[in-house]
């Protein structure tokens, strides 16, 4: 519904008007900016302090026509100032307040320089671990998508727009941008309607159903139609199916980008053809001649009104009209005491226990070694940084404060890319002679994040040889694995007694490291993307169809079996199934995978009633399912409860399992408590696609519950829904 202040400046706004409050400027140079503003863009990005956004919007609202205030953008995308764990670490946490948590204090510092809009969260599943923006998203799993992105958008929206710790958020890259080719950035995806349905909208549906600001369209193509000019997807589902009421926003030169996608000759035909899509804001900046060349004859004057409602709106929402600038005595310009220990306390959290011999934790030695490119690295603050960001310490600095009395030496042996500085013979003497060692190895953060995609898994440079050769030495070592996506780890694990993933952790990732490798915190994360055995492998992924011919063994085929005669039933060996001659079934670590250092038993689930009829299930009925669990442990613990559907028979081919419901919870020794989950219409259904069009619905059925603390450690029961 238009308000009439913003119905009033439609009315009186000039065509050159409207459509400058359709652009945001790409990082204008300072110099630029303000001149762009007098000139009428609406929106431009954050430049980079409280006092040159005021000296900005009092060009826009003191020396323009109509006195319009700004839209000031920024990519907030783990923290503005204080900076937390990456989007793919804070999955890992299963810990939706704590995501919202994370997302608010985003919000505040933002909000105080006088950013006003980020381009956050990014909610695009992603089975491809070869593409390098997995570290931007919640990973593999559709729930954890739609529950943590919801999540970031109350954070960052809060209940009021306007608040003084209150950003837009945007929900990004609309849609399936997170499996492209190859999994090579920016490149061609191709999926069925009923995988767009069920796997890539459900995220952004959710977002919009938690009151996103904006949508931002992405570079890919949807089945040969660029995002950027997709009218089914932008308008016909996105504005019209699911109502969605405010921004589309381009992302940078999406809308230039479609003369190379080959859809358009030139920019004036681009622009014509993501307006008629229903883009709404373009980002980049169409230069004069092409906006000279956008008259009410190319462009359609009632798109342009609806695009310009949708943007003065915001403003208007975000009370810009009534108060534009900010405070600028009251710049958040450093991490408080507070937001240290929330993102240290993140960081902790988002850390996955791999595997660990009872290794972990270590007890403050004589001697220690720190070896590996992250000994004494900083770089942990991971993709989507800023300069303004605080930086981090080093897990070297850390430890040796927290172990004063051990003698902490420091041989990082191999760099991150292996350079002719590494000396692994260095860091085999040096380890001779310790009590304990930590192989601190990973990716730096440049190796992950836009148009970083990698064809090969493993760690970057020697790192893994460091690993075999510190495992020779037969000294008790532990590996600290940062790194932004889910890597190839087979050439090394084995030999490696504990690994803890701590990807890349932000402003205090080196203490909270610290914290769990001492056992101070408990690392009870789990992996929210599956990690490959070999990059052969990928997708590999948890909730994939069982297919016509499952697999029940897997790994190498001995030769003498292979000819198994004709191909007939009775002759039908594990052979003639889906699976790899030259590997184990299933990935390296499941999706779900991980433990802290407590230990738990689970009792019988229970049900309250195993039967439910279908038109009782529409009517919103549910059943609830309780487990009870229980710390056996001498110490205090987190369980992550994981509820997974098996829908045995259906219309169409269902996945083995499909994630519905999960709960992190912190026990004290012994502590016992009770989970319960409701499992109605939204867990039991899925959208049935007819090629016309799509509908959400539950079938009569048998469904297996399945419940426990991951994938391959649950119990179920059964639900028939008749
Ligand atoms: C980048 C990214 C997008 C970001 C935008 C603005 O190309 O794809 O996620 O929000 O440009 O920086």
């Amino acid at each position: 519904m238009t308000s009439p202040r913003v119905q009033q400046l439609i009315d009186g706004m000039t065509w050159a008007e409207k459509l400058g409050q359709l652009q945001i400027v790409f990082r204008p140079r300072p110099e630029d900016a303000a001149a762009l503003v007098r000139a009428g863009i609406g929106s431009t990005f954050w430049p980079r302090s409280a006092a040159a956004t005021n000296a900005l919007q009092r060009e826009a609202v003191e020396h323009t026509r109509l006195g319009i205030p700004l839209l000031i953008g920024l990519d907030v995308i783990h923290g503005q100032r204080t900076i937390a764990p990456v989007p793919l670490a804070m999955a890992a946490t299963f810990d939706a307040p704590l995501v919202e948590d994370l997302a608010r204090l985003a919000a505040t510092e933002a909000r105080s320089g006088g950013v006003t809009w980020t381009f956050s969260p990014m909610i695009d599943v992603s089975r491809d671990p070869r593409w390098g923006r997995v570290v931007e998203g919640f990973g593999e799993d559709v729930h954890v998508n739609a529950v943590l992105g919801a999540a970031m958008v109350r954070g960052y929206q809060g209940t009021d727009l306007a608040a003084a710790d209150s950003i837009a958020a945007t929900a990004k890259h609309f849609v399936a941008y997170g499996q492209p080719e190859g999994g090579r950035d920016y490149n061609a995806v191709d999926v069925s309607t009923h995988r767009l349905r069920n796997v890539y909208l459900e995220p952004f549906r959710a977002a919009v159903d938690a009151g996103a600001a904006a949508v931002m369209a992405s570079f890919n193509t949807v089945s040969g139609i660029p995002m950027h000019a997709n009218r089914h997807l932008l308008t016909d589902v996105l504005k019209s199916e699911w109502g969605f009421g405010g921004i589309v926003v381009g992302d940078a030169d999406g809308v230039r980008n479609l003369l190379p996608h080959g859809v358009a000759e030139d920019m004036v035909q681009a622009v014509r053809m993501a307006y008629e899509a229903g883009l709404d804001v373009e980002m980049g900046g169409a230069p004069s001649d092409v906006a000279a060349a956008l008259t009410p004859d190319v462009l359609d004057g009632a798109r342009i009104d609806d695009a310009v409602a949708r943007v003065l709106a915001l403003k208007e929402s975000l009370g810009l009209f009534e108060n534009p600038y900010v405070d600028e005595d009251a710049e958040l310009v450093a991490p408080t005491a507070a937001a240290r220990e929330l993102v240290r306390g993140a960081a902790a959290r988002a850390a996955v226990l791999l595997k660990n011999d009872g290794t972990l934790p270590l007890s403050a030695p004589a001697r220690v070694l720190l070896t590996g490119p992250y000994a004494d690295s900083t770089d942990h603050l991971g993709a989507w940084t800023q300069s303004f960001a605080a930086p981090s310490g080093s897990i070297a600095g850390e430890l040796s404060a927290r172990w004063p009395a051990t003698e902490v030496q420091v041989v990082p042996g191999v760099s991150f890319l292996g350079d002719g500085s590494d000396d692994i013979a260095a860091a085999v003497a040096a380890a001779r002679i310790v009590d304990a060692i930590v192989i601190c190895v990973g990716e730096p953060s440049a190796l992950s994040g836009e148009a970083a995609s990698r064809s090969d898994l493993r760690l970057p440079g020697r790192q893994a040889d460091l690993i075999r050769a510190i495992a020779g030495c037969g000294i008790p070592f532990v590996v600290v694995l940062a790194n932004g996506r889910p890597l190839v780890v087979a050439d090394w694990i084995d030999e490696a007694p504990a690994v803890l993933e701590v990807w890349h952790g932000g402003t205090e990732a080196p203490a909270a490291i610290v914290d769990v490798l001492t056992g101070e915190r408990d690392p009870a994360g789990r992996l929210p993307m599956s990690f490959p055995r070999s990059v052969g492998q990928v997708p590999v992924y948890y909730a994939h169809e069982n297919t016509g011919r499952p697999a029940t063994t897997g790994g190498a085929l001995e030769l003498e079996h292979a000819d198994v005669g004709l191909h007939g039933p009775d002759n039908v060996q594990d052979k003639y199934t889906s699976k790899y001659l030259d590997a184990e079934l299933g990935p390296e670590f499941d999706f779900g995978h991980g433990s802290g250092y407590a230990t738990f038993t689970h009792g019988e689930p229970r049900l309250t009633v195993a039967e439910l009829k279908l038109e009782r299930v529409h009517a919103g009925e549910a059943v609830t399912l309780s487990l009870d669990v229980t710390n056996t442990s001498g110490r205090r613990g987190d369980e992550v409860i994981q509820l997974f559907i098996e829908d045995l028979v259906a219309s169409v081919a269902p996945p083995v399992r499909r994630l519905v419901a999960f709960e992190r919870r912190t026990f004290e020794p012994g502590a016992r408590a009770v989970i319960e989950f409701s499992v109605g219409q939204e867990q039991l259904g899925f959208w049935v696609t007819d090629g016309v069009g799509a509908s959400f619905r539950v079938e009569r059925g048998t469904f297996h519950l399945h419940i426990g603390g991951a994938l391959k450690h649950t119990q179920f029961v059964e639900l028939r829904v008749i």
